[in-house]
């Protein structure tokens, strides 16, 4: 009688066990509002690293009726592997029939050492976020994936991180949870907004208490608004810049403020032969009573000043051969006159604009990008290559050229305005990427792109087209309007 109460018991014990192993439910996170509770309520506390971790991945994948599909290789790219689930008390349930986990965000992860890489690395942004404690390399996204025909498919995505101890491969169950596709969607959204305008637009929906200082300070602390949209999600979960001492940016001393969150549009683009053109909107009537200077900076040096007071909006043509980094910045003045000279003096700064930018390098290879650049009004290409060294050998036939327009014939480049990657001239690394750059004789204008061949007419990449300045300044101008009928609806 005894014994059989025993062996009933040790049943039921294991019978317990079972339904634990095969019944594993983490908390699931629909929203940006239960990333938050988790980062502010659950101890140990969540690695905060998973968040970048989470919007790339957002980034990259199509959601179509709550069906996931990567746009990336998700065996391969992001410090991606198997995963066999096969710890001694395995983190999730077993795979269901015709599926596979895989991890991703090992940034450490090579798995070609001494290669070019073939698979996408995890951008720096992922890796050694600005405004945020040192990267453990301890956050992970654990994918269950099946394949259909022709891609991949995701069926569940769960956020989870090694132990503070590396003693074990194994993954902490405390800190792992499943990600709904609802989260990922509203990440998608927030990557919609990185620009100072839509920066401004998901403030107002998520934190109106924010102000236009502290959101200018995110912006500077996270080194620019690439991705600034992420910068502002850590701020509003409470991660960002939590115990940071250092401050970031180009200039971590200074108190510069952005124009544009004071709807005031200063802005460089490109002119004619090559020149740089100054455009400006929303000065308003104090600003031009009070007297204000157009400055024109370059990385170091005011190479133009400009008193302007008397119009909301207007444009200085073809100033100083075009260059990236130009920068509109805005002065109080004040005058001091006698009977023969007056003099303006520069005060304070009141605020700048952006900095001039070439349009963002092109991906060629996994290891290699494209950029059409400008330096001193001339078009010029650049490479950026990862830190391997047979990519000269893979690039042997390999040459660039300028093209008019997108939609010229391969064969209809530029006359003279292209030359052998391999006769590229080396430039300073960028950090991440060795640099190589060769500049034609053609000066920048709209509409110009730069076109990589691997070998004869076979294109391998092409820039988008030199921008032209009128788009940005209706888009600017269309702010401005809006902007005004705001303010007279709120009189
Ligand atoms: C997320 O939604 C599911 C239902 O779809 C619900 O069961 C779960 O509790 C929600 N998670 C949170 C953290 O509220
Ligand atoms: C943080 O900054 C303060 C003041 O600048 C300094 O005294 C302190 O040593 C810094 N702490 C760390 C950990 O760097
Ligand atoms: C580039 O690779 C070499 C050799 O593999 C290595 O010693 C060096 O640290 C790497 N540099 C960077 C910036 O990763």
């Amino acid at each position: 009688m005894k014994r059989s109460r025993a062996v009933l018991i040790s049943c039921l014990l294991a019978l317990a066990a079972l339904s634990c192993v095969s019944a594993k439910t983490f908390l699931k996170l629909n929203t940006t509002n239960d990333l938050k509770r988790i980062y502010a309520e659950k101890k140990p506390t969540p690695d905060e690293h998973s968040v970048p971790l989470l919007y790339l991945l957002a980034n990259d994948i199509n959601i179509v009726n709550n069906n996931i599909y990567p746009n990336f290789d998700p065996t391969n790219d992001y410090g991606s592997h198997f995963y066999g689930n096969s710890d001694r008390t395995p983190l999730l349930d077993p795979t269901p029939q015709g599926c596979y986990y895989y991890t991703m965000g090992n940034y450490k992860l090579i798995k070609q050492p001494n290669t070019c890489s073939p698979f996408r690395k995890l951008p720096p942004y992922v890796c050694h976020p600005k405004g945020m404690n040192t990267n453990m390399n301890r956050a992970r996204i654990v994918l269950c994936l099946s394949r259909e025909t022709y891609r991949w498919r995701i069926h569940r995505v769960y956020l989870t991180q090694h132990y503070e101890n590396w003693n074990t491969a194994a993954y902490d169950p405390a800190r792992t949870f499943e990600v709904s596709p609802r989260l990922l969607r509203e990440l998608q959204w927030f990557s919609l907004h990185s620009s100072l305008v839509g920066l401004k637009k998901l403030r107002d929906q998520y934190n109106r208490n924010i102000d236009n200082n502290q959101l200018n300070d995110i912006v500077k602390k996270w080194g620019g608004q690439n991705h600034a949209a992420l910068a502002l999600l850590l701020f509003l979960l409470n991660l960002f810049n939590r115990r940071m001492n250092r401050s970031y940016g180009s200039e971590p001393t200074s108190n510069w403020q952005s124009c544009a969150l004071q709807d005031i549009y200063v802005d460089v683009v490109t002119g004619d032969n090559g020149y740089a053109t100054i455009r400006w909107s929303g000065f308003s009537e104090k600003l031009r009573n009070d007297g204000a200077a157009i400055v024109l900076n370059n990385h170091k040096d005011r190479v133009y000043v400009f008193d302007k007071s008397d119009d909301s909006s207007g444009s200085l043509k073809n100033i100083v051969p075009l260059n990236e980094g130009l920068q509109v910045r805005l002065h109080k003045i004040s005058l001091s006159h006698s009977w023969f000279w007056s003099r303006l003096t520069l005060e304070e700064e009141i605020c700048r604009g952006e900095e001039f930018r070439s349009p963002d390098a092109v991906p060629i290879t996994n290891y290699a990008k494209l950029q059409l650049f400008v330096r001193d009004g001339y078009s010029c290409f650049r490479l950026y290559i990862d830190n391997c060294s047979e990519w000269k050998s893979k690039f042997s036939n390999s040459w660039v050229a300028l093209y008019a327009s997108d939609t010229e014939y391969t064969s209809n480049y530029k006359s003279k305005q292209w030359q052998w990657v391999t006769k590229f001239k080396q430039r300073p690394d960028s950090g991440e990427f060795k640099i190589y750059e060769y500049c034609t004789g053609t000066m920048v204008a709209p509409g110009l792109q730069a076109r990589f061949m691997i070998k004869d007419y076979n294109e391998e990449a092409r820039t988008p087209e030199w921008p032209s300045p009128y788009k940005d300044m209706l888009l600017n101008i269309f702010t401005y309007l809006m902007h005004l009928k705001r303010s007279k609806s709120q009189q």
